[in-house]
Order: structure tokens, then sequence, then C-alpha cells
């Protein structure tokens, strides 16, 4: 057998001094630490027999065993004739395997049944990625990079059933994930019996019916309003989902949501709301205006008391060491106003309501540590600057409050920054994708995160447990839903979670999805194929024509286009920027091997005097170029195609090149009020022939009505017949101001977005 040797742990230089490429051979995931590869296979026989290496080693034989068997392999302890071979390791650490492939069969080393776990994972996985139950002979060293590799599901803004769990479950082992954090209770229902206090679940779990978006749902007024949405978790079920995970060695993290997100708690017990609170307490359906306030009132005895015997039952359930308390986004407002928390903060010696939130959950954080555990608070528990030893969970941003606490305090975290793990994000070209709001995080913007900072040093790396995907899940009616946003991006969680640093291999991780996906179909496994999409970027060249450019994050993914229809021919594969300069439709889609991946782009573009020529904005967001690229933006505000101005006037002058006749001139604006997006009251046209002097041409007023509409919606404002002429257009815009009261994140400073002005 030849050997190659490829070490994944460290800086390796050929001698050119150019780092060595740490391409494995071996395309799984994820991806293994060291791996020595032979020439050569090894075919497994449909039954994998399976002996054992001394005495001390026959409970993790068996244990392969029943691995295997779990996996959809046959398997059994045998004396003679196995395949297998388990040997206990003892001083590997518990997540550590050998895994052998030779000739004469497979020997598999480790200390426990988790090593024996993962190694029977990276076997099956190494199976799949061949052809006729093949292994490729090799040499494999594992263990992860880091402790906690985690995905959270939010089963209450979508409850799902246990076997639903269960199903996430199944494959998140298979990746080497070991934690599931579920996100339990919040303003949208209260999902775990607790015996003590029925009425979380007799209440708390139901919801009216809104069958609008998230944000945009309306909250129950009515005590009397049925409320035929939700669901619960007996305790006996969650107990079941618990020993289902921990025989697939994944922890389940509980998460109890305080102070804040708490509206379901309430409106079972509206006794633990503040004395401010003069409002019903319904189980919001969605979120809005004031009702985003609710709070648990940190001044009232009951609540903590309350908390405590929760908890006791959830620690009674749940045998994981962390305990999730929450913690964030925490609107004080009506702490401030309430007699029982200003007591609080009077007795206790606090300096603000800030340091009420610190008060509150250090009470209950003394209370899980009383028990032997470990809290767990998402970062925005850092600004109450606990007393008690908590974990950080980071997620604001690109979760640099948890590094910079960690910086300051030693305290430990784990890393799950909205901007790149959470999952509720868009995982691909937005056009194809299912609504959501936010931004993108596609499967190899997660690939190619590194939770450790460059510049980070010795403690900071230590206090760093792990890192997790995290699925909110506002946008999903259903575990489909939910499937689809987490696969195939949780195999990059895993991976960047547990392959050694410094080692990202893209192509190779695309076929370990590739080799994987079989996985989730045979599980029953909705999953996103967004990875084969195609974003455009299309850039006016100044002189009237536009540059299309098509990208595909797919690097083995070949691009056809034509102008014709959606029937696509080799001889126009997409190598270079295509300049169009006239009323076009192209079609685009991906292929590899001749076979089509990707859904079909269509992309039309339309010209007036202004597309392609020069644009000067202010926009925010840095796409003012998107304003006269010849592409209507779709109504999503963050598909690259509207330009942004946050929190004040806009504006923006286009130069068309030389004076010209102008009889109308339109502009695309987008409103959706759920987040935060106006449309401006007044726009006012200006129009000038050397680019100094402007006079006025035309305004345009935007009634209260339209200003505020949601969900998204796209209008065309116009100026009019027009009658001039010009060679400069400077369009104006006042800011919407506020979002008004009463809509959801009433009082919040608000964008304004427009696409596409149109000049006739
Ligand atoms: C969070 O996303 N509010 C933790
Ligand atoms: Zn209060």
């Amino acid at each position: 057998m030849r050997i190659k040797t490829i070490l994944l742990g460290g800086i390796v230089s050929c001698c050119m001094c150019q780092p060595m490429a740490y391409a494995t051979g071996i395309d799984i995931v994820p991806q293994p630490m060291e791996v020595t590869l032979g020439e050569g296979v090894f075919a497994l026989p449909q039954k994998i027999g399976v002996a054992y290496s001394g005495k001390e080693s026959i409970f993790l034989a068996k244990s392969a065993s029943h691995y295997l068997e779990m996996s959809g392999q046959t398997s059994e302890v045998v004396r003679r004739g196995a395949v297998l071979t388990v040997e206990l390791c003892p001083d590997f650490s518990e997540e550590e395997y050998t895994l052998k492939v030779t000739d004469a069969g497979i020997h598999i080393g480790a200390s426990c049944d988790k090593g024996v776990f993962y190694a029977v994972q990276t076997l099956v996985q190494l199976m799949l990625s061949q052809k006729d139950r093949s292994l490729p002979l090799c040499n494999i060293v594992d263990r992860p990079r880091m402790g906690y590799r985690g995905l959270m599901l939010d089963v209450v803004r979508c409850y799902i059933p246990p076997q639903e769990i269960k199903r996430f479950i199944d494959v998140a082992s298979r990746l080497k994930i070991n934690n599931v954090h579920l996100h339990l209770t919040d303003d949208n229902g209260w999902r775990l019996e607790i015996k003590k206090y029925p009425k979380l679940t007799d209440v708390g779990a139901w919801r009216v019916y809104r069958p609008e978006l998230f944000p945009g749902r309306l909250n129950q007024r009515d005590p009397q309003e049925a409320t035929p949405v939700g669901g619960f978790y007996t305790q006996k079920q969650m107990r079941d989902i618990v020993r289902y995970a921990a025989e697939r060695h994944i922890n389940i993290v509980p998460e109890i949501e305080m102070p804040a997100h708490s509206a379901a708690a309430i409106a079972s017990y509206p006794e633990f709301a503040c004395t401010s609170n003069n409002r019903f307490v319904g189980v919001f359906p969605g979120i809005g205006g004031k009702d985003a306030s609710i709070i648990m009132c940190a001044g009232n005895d009951d609540v903590y008391r309350f908390y405590e015997d929760v908890l006791d039952e959830v620690m009674e359930i749940f045998p994981s060491k962390m305990i999730h308390l929450g913690g964030d986004e925490a609107d004080k407002r009506l702490w401030e106003n309430c007699e029982l928390c200003r007591k609080r903060l009077a007795d206790e010696g606090l300096e603000n309501f800030e340091e009420l939130q610190g008060y509150f959950m250090d009470r209950i954080n003394r209370y899980v540590r009383s028990k032997g555990r470990t809290a767990i608070g998402w970062d925005e528990v850092t600004y109450g600057d606990p007393k008690e030893d908590m974990v950080i969970m980071g997620w604001q941003g690109d979760g640099s409050v948890a590094v910079d606490d960690s910086r300051r305090s030693g305290r430990k975290f784990i890393m799950t920054p909205a901007q790149t793990t959470y999952l509720i994000r868009y995982q691909g070209p937005q056009w194809f994708e299912p609504w959501t709001y936010f931004g993108n995080n596609t499967i190899s913007d997660i690939y190619g995160y590194d939770p450790v900072g460059e510049d980070w040093t010795g403690p900071l790396v230590e206090n760093l447990l792990g890192v997790q995907g995290s699925l909110w899940s506002e946008f999903c009616d259903s575990a489909a839903d939910m499937q689809y946003l987490v696969f195939p991006r949780l195999l990059a969680v895993a991976d960047i979670g547990w392959r050694a640093k410094g080692t990202s291999d893209l192509q190779s991780f695309f076929r370990a999805v590739d080799n994987f996906t079989p996985v989730l179909d045979s599980l029953g496994v909705s999953h996103a194929l967004s990875m084969w999409n195609i974003q455009h970027k299309v850039r006016p060249q100044g002189d009237g024509s536009v540059a299309v450019d098509l990208r595909c994050e797919r690097p083995d993914a070949q691009i056809l286009y034509s102008f014709a229809d959606s029937t696509f021919s080799d001889k126009n594969i997409f190598d270079k920027e295509i300049i169009l300069d006239r009323d076009t439709v192209l079609y685009a889609s991906t292929f590899r091997d001749g076979m089509k991946m990707g859904k079909t782009l269509v992309l039309p573009l339309e010209f007036n005097k202004a597309t392609g020529r020069k644009v000067e904005a202010s926009a925010r967001n840095g796409l003012g170029e998107v304003l006269i690229n010849g592409v209507r933006g779709s109504r999503r505000n963050s598909d690259f195609e509207w330009a942004g101005w946050w929190n004040g006037e806009a504006s923006f002058t286009v130069d068309l090149g030389s004076v010209q006749p102008i009889d109308s001139v339109s502009l695309g604006v987008l409103v959706n009020s759920d987040i935060c997006i106006g449309a401006s009251p007044a726009l006012y046209l200006y129009v000038s022939d050397n680019g100094k002097s402007y006079r006025l041409a035309g305004e345009c007023h935007v009634g209260k009505d339209i200003m505020w509409t949601h969900p998204a919606q796209v209008l065309d404002v116009d100026f009019g017949s027009l009658d001039t002429q010009g060679r400069y257009i400077r369009i104006t815009a006042i800011s919407p101001g506020a979002v008004p009261d009463g809509m959801a994140r009433e009082g919040t400073p608000s964008w304004i977005y427009f696409d596409e002005i149109s000049v006739r």
C-alpha cells in the first residue's frame, strides 16, 4: 500500500514555501483531522461482522455493531470472520477515534462509545462517498477542534412534533453535532409541560391563527378569540427525545427565556407582569408595537419562585450541564414605570434598569448553579455584567459582544453570529428562495467562517467553547420548512466546529455535501439546492450599456445562458461579463456534466435614458449603481437590487451623458413597515444642464396610508408630465421618520429604498 499522509493540524510547507493544499482525498463531513490515504479499496460485505481486540473492548464492539445497524447497515458481533475490529484505547479523549482500513479489514480505536459512534459515522460516510460498498484504504486519526458543536431549533415560532425533532437529531448526529439547543419558550408559545404551572401549556402553547408574515401578524386583542395554532411537548415526550438524542451522543440544551420574550408565560399567568402593564397579553402570533415590551416583573418575588419551580422540572427532564436562560432583547420600558421594579432597583442599590436585568439573571443563575448546572445567556446578559459565572452565546452581528466580554471578563462563550450562522437568513440568491427577512448566509459563507479571530490570543481561544447554527423559525410553517433552512447548511456548521484550523477545502466540502445528500433523501429530509443557483450582478458602464456578471458558489458549476428562452446550448458558456445596451431578457442556469443543476434565472433588463449611465448616490448600503442598471428589485430589500438610505434624507444624481428632452421620470420605491422601511412622504426632482445649477422640475407626495404598508410592496412614484430637458437629474426624498406607534418596531428609525429611476 502506497502511503500519502495529509496532516491537517498545522502549516505544512513545500520547498517553494507555498502552503500545501489540504486535499485529503476523502470527501466527508466533518473533514477528519489527519488522513493517510492508501491505494485501493476494501469491499464491505453486506453483513459487517465486528470483533473485539481484548475482553475490555467487548462493550465497544457491541456499540460499533449497534451504531452500524442504526445507520442502516447489517451488523453483528462475531467470533470468526469479522471485517471490523474494535479496540479500547483508554488514553484517547472521549470524542477521539482512529479508523484504519487495510486490505485485511477495518480497525477502530476509541476510549468510549462516543468515539466509536464517531468512527462509525466516518466509516458510513466513507462508504457512501464510494461506489459498491467499498472503502478507500486509509488511516484516519480524528478528534474535534471544538467541544461544542450545536444546532438551535426554535420550536416556539414553529411547533414541530417530537418525531420531527428526532429527525433533526438523526441527521445532526451523523455530522458529529453534539448539542441540540431547543428554544422552548418565547412570546409566541410555551412548549414544555410544567406540572406545577399547567396554564403554561393550557393557555401558553396556543395562539390565534394569522396567516400573514410573521412580523406583521397582529397580536391577539380579544381574549375570547380562538387559539388553534400551537402545540407542546409533554414531559414524557421530552424525556424520550432526550434519551433518543443521548443514544446518538447529542445533549439537549433546553432554553427557558427570561425576563423578556415571555408573553406566552404572562398570557398564562398575568400576575407575573409589571404593575405598569395595563394591556391584555395574549400569546403573540407575531411581534408588534408596544406588545414587544412585555416582560416579567423584576420586582415581584413570585416571578423568581416561578422560574425556580420551572427550572426544577426542567433540570429533572434534561441532564444537560448547560441550561439556557435566554436574556436577549429585553425592553425595559415597563420596568421603568413599575412600582415593584423601581423599588427593587432602589432596595438593591442598582444604578439603572440594565443592572436590574443583571440582578434578575444573577438571581436565577445562582439557583441553576446551586443545582450543579451552568447557565447560558444570549450576549445581552453581559450588559448587566453577571456576577455569577455564565456561558455567553454570541449572536449580535458578528458575535463581537461575546468576544469583547470574554476579553474583559474571561467568561466562556459559544459563537452563533447572526451574520454568519443564523439559518433564518437567505441561503442563496434571494429571487429563488422562500420568503424570510434579513440578508444572506450561504453555505460557503458559513464554511468560510472561522469562529477564532486572527488576533485572538491564548485565553480567548481557550474560552471559546464552540460554534452553533441557529434556526429561528418565524418564517416556517412546517418541519419541512425548517429542514429546508437547516440543510445542507448544517454540514458547514458541523465542519467548522470539527475540522482543524486552516484546513479548508471548499471543493472537497461541496463533494462531501453531494455525498451526504442521499442520506438526507433517505431520511426524508427536505434540503435546499440553493448553492446551484445564480447570483446576478449588473453594473452600469457609464456609456448607456451595462455589464452582466453571473456567479454560482459551486466551483464545479458551468453557467450557460441564452437570450431566446430557457433552452441552453454549450455554445453559450458564461465565462466573461456580457455587455448589453438594449431591452433584453437573459436566461441562465447552472450545469454539471451536462446536467441542469440550478433553477433558471430569468433576468429582464429594460433600458431608458438613465440606464447604464453614471450615478452618484449616498446610499448607506453602497448599492447606488443599481438605480440605473436596468434590473428591477424584487420585494426583498436585501436582494442586492435596492439602494438604501437610513434615518435621514435620500439623494442621488444621474448624469445622462448629454442634455436630453425629458418627458417623464418615475422611480421604484419599496415599502415594508414590518422591517422599518417606509416610503418618503415627499420627493423632489431637480434638473440641470451643467451639474451645478439645478431647477425644481417636479415633486411627488405619498400619502400616510401608503407610507407604512406591509408586508413588502413595490410602488412606482411618478413625477407626472414634465416637458423639460437637461443632462443631470437629481432626486431628493425626505425621511419618513420613525416607525409610527402601533406598528411592529414602533419608534425605530426607518429606511428608504429606491430602485430604478426611469427617465423617458
Ligand atoms: C436573538 O436572536 N435574539 C438571540
Ligand atoms: Zn415590574
